[in-house]
């Protein structure tokens, strides 16, 4: 074992050593102290004056045997400063003494170097589990800014650095060349306002050069960097803001495949971690060198955050993606009836409105109920796809303004034209006829009174067609006026006799209420299942699972009155309840339609009080949905509305 002094051993030694070697300066004890096979004399005068890093490594375990002599003033403020020093002799120290402690002080170095390994130990399982922690929390978190705020958050505090920036890579398109994304900077010492920035990705700035070669760079002094390196450090943010930036660990962040998407720098690691750089002259005793540990762990960590990164990326991807589907989807809906157009988001936000303030209610019933964010969205894409199904349904049907179709008033209209036109020639040719023969002034006036009687029976018959087609319930007179129809014949061009309205006509005509038969009602109707046919096949992730049973049951009433499925108010989601409501209000509120006139938000509210007090729709939501006023999220847009395209 090679002995090393520290001071003058002329005053320290009663008798000098065979062999020694003079400790230069504080760095080379600094060495010797992490050295096993190293015997350190020191005065202690030079030891309570040495820098906080030498005061460090004694009190955390160290591999040298060390033996401290001094005055005899000297050996109390020795032993205070250095608890863990076994003792101090008074100098000089006699040559059986320094054997003895020279003796000692191995033991004791041999026992400090085993704690030291276990603290170690102790430390690294520590940092393990806090990357661990790390790491969990990185892959939760799905929001892009708050993961990247997270990720040099964790990175400044594993390493106790005092500030930091994080860039992400941003592949260039085309022409255009890759560039660095200054995304955002975090300082403890000083407070600016961070701009977010674009730089070139070259190798003129650290990160650049992290980010090109895919090597960390670990800088003691940013101010004085090694000759012959590329990148250059800009001093503007420290000239403008009196900081100091002096030791840097760089570090790049590399995906599953090896990529570089980013880099993570890290600025002035500091013994103190709660320590803060002001003024600028605390950095020169602060600020430490980032050592291997630092390097490992946030290497570690840089990867757990890329993976992050990119998955979070992915994630608002499929999202982003997802919503311009639903918005396609919307869409083609309210393309094939243009008079509901809108009719999807206004439910939507409707409803979203008011389940926020069902979350946000301190009484009532649903006091308890609370919807995270994901369910939020689940009612959102439920409304706004719960009409989804009408796609299935014959447009001329999900348009049908009045009892006949279109073009079956038009046919109607050209047989009563026919019927008309032949009358005429009836008429004519008998009147022929009579002139012919001669007939008398009386015989022909007869003839034309007979054909004006018909005439105006075929005039009479088209109004109880046209009355008898309105989408409204019919009076006893017209109902009665309408069955006499078919038992009305004229003769086609064919020589045919037809009855002037046809069985399918009639049936048509004779619609109690509305303008839908039977069947064109259970057609209609038929929306819902075909909406839950479709969304059943959309494999949605756990938390929208529900989004195809919500919109399933948008048509079903508590008495069990509603369909497809005449659900009664148990089996009924609470989200389908509120969006009934909002669907109900919405289709009242909404501009004229071919088949109903828009009717005033007042009077849409009485109607869906109505509905409650009947049993069929939940009073409590209700009750809210007015309250707090939901209605007018949109009331003021439905009917404020131009019309229908
Ligand atoms: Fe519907
Ligand atoms: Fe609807």
């Amino acid at each position: 074992m090679r002995t090393y002094v520290l001071g003058d051993p002329t005053t320290l030694f009663a008798e000098l050593p065979a062999e020694l070697s003079l400790i230069s300066d504080e760095a080379h004890l600094l060495r010797l102290l992490a050295e096993h096979d190293a015997l350190i004399v020191a005065d202690a005068r030079r030891l309570v004056g040495a820098a906080a890093s030498i005061a460090a490594a004694l009190s955390s375990g160290l591999a040298a045997a060390v033996v401290v002599v001094g005055r005899a003033e000297d050996v109390n403020p020795a032993l205070q400063a250095f608890p863990s020093l076994p003792t101090v002799h008074v100098s000089p120290i006699s040559r059986l003494a320094l054997e003895r402690a020279s003796r000692h002080a191995r033991e004791t170095a041999g026992g400090t170097a085993y704690l030291a390994l276990e603290g170690q130990l102790a430390r690294r399982n520590a940092e393990l589990s806090e990357l661990n922690k790390i790491g969990a929390a990185l892959s939760a978190e799905r929001d892009i800014n708050r993961l990247l705020s997270l990720i040099l958050d964790k990175s400044r505090q594993i390493t106790a650095a005092d500030a930091g920036s994080l860039y992400l890579v941003m592949r260039g398109e085309g022409e255009q060349p890759d560039a660095l994304r200054f995304a955002l900077a975090k300082n403890d010492s000083v407070s600016f306002e961070f701009q977010e920035s674009r730089m070139p990705l070259d190798e003129t700035s650290i990160a650049g050069y992290v980010a090109i070669h895919g090597t960390a760079v670990n800088v003691a002094d940013a101010y004085e960097l090694p000759a012959g390196t590329p990148y250059r450090i800009s001093r503007s943010f420290d000239t403008k803001s009196g900081y100091r930036t002096k030791s840097m660990l760089v570090v790049p962040m590399r995906d599953h495949q090896g990529e570089i998407i980013g880099v993570i720098q890290l600025i002035n690691k500091k013994r103190d971690a709660a320590a803060r750089l002001k003024p600028s002259s605390v950095v020169e005793t602060q600020v430490v060198s980032f050592d291997e540990l630092d390097l490992d762990l946030v290497m570690s960590l840089a990867s757990q955050a890329a993976v992050a990164l990119v998955n979070t990326r992915l994630i608002e991807g499929i999202k982003a993606l997802f919503e311009s589907f639903v918005g396609a989807s919307v869409t083609a809906i309210e393309s094939r009836d243009p008079t509901t157009s809108g009719h999807s988001g206004r439910v939507a936000e409707l409803t979203v409105g008011l389940a926020r303030k069902i979350d946000g209610a301190s009484t009532g019933l649903y006091a308890p109920v609370r919807f995270t964010s994901d369910q939020i969205q689940e009612i959102r894409y439920a409304s706004l796809l719960h009409d989804f199904g009408k796609v299935g349904v014959r447009e001329k049907v999900l348009v049908k303004a009045k009892k006949l179709f279109f073009g079956e008033m038009l046919a109607l209209r050209q047989r009563f034209g026919v019927i008309r036109r032949t009358l005429e020639a009836d008429y004519l040719r008998a009147k022929v006829a009579c002139l012919e023969a001669g007939g008398s002034r009386e015989e022909l006036l007869a003839l034309e009174a007979d054909h004006a009687k018909k005439q105006a029976e075929i005039e009479v018959a088209l109004d109880v067609i046209s009355r008898s087609n309105e989408p409204s319930v019919l009076d006893g007179e017209t109902a009665h006026a309408l069955l006499e129809l078919p038992s009305k014949s004229y003769l086609d061009v064919d020589g045919v006799t037809r009855p002037y309205i046809t069985a399918n006509e009639l049936e048509a005509l004779s619609i109690k209420r509305g303008s839908l038969s039977e069947q064109e009602r259970v057609e209609i109707e038929s929306h819902v299942t075909h909406t839950y046919r479709f969304l059943s096949q959309i494999p949605w992730t756990g938390e929208f699972a529900r989004v195809p049973d919500i919109a399933f049951a948008h048509h079903e009433k508590l008495d069990g009155t509603g369909y497809p499925r005449r659900l009664k108010a148990e089996d009924i989601p609470l989200q389908s309840r509120m969006m009934t409501i909002s669907d109900i209000f919405d289709a009242l509120v909404a501009w004229d339609r071919p088949y109903k006139k828009a009717v005033p938000v007042e009077k849409a509210l009485d109607i869906l009080h109505d509905e409650a007090k009947q049993g069929k729709l939940d009073r409590e939501l209700l009750q809210v949905f007015v309250e707090a006023k939901v209605f007018e999220l949109t009331a003021r847009r439905a009917a404020g509305n131009a019309g229908p395209q």
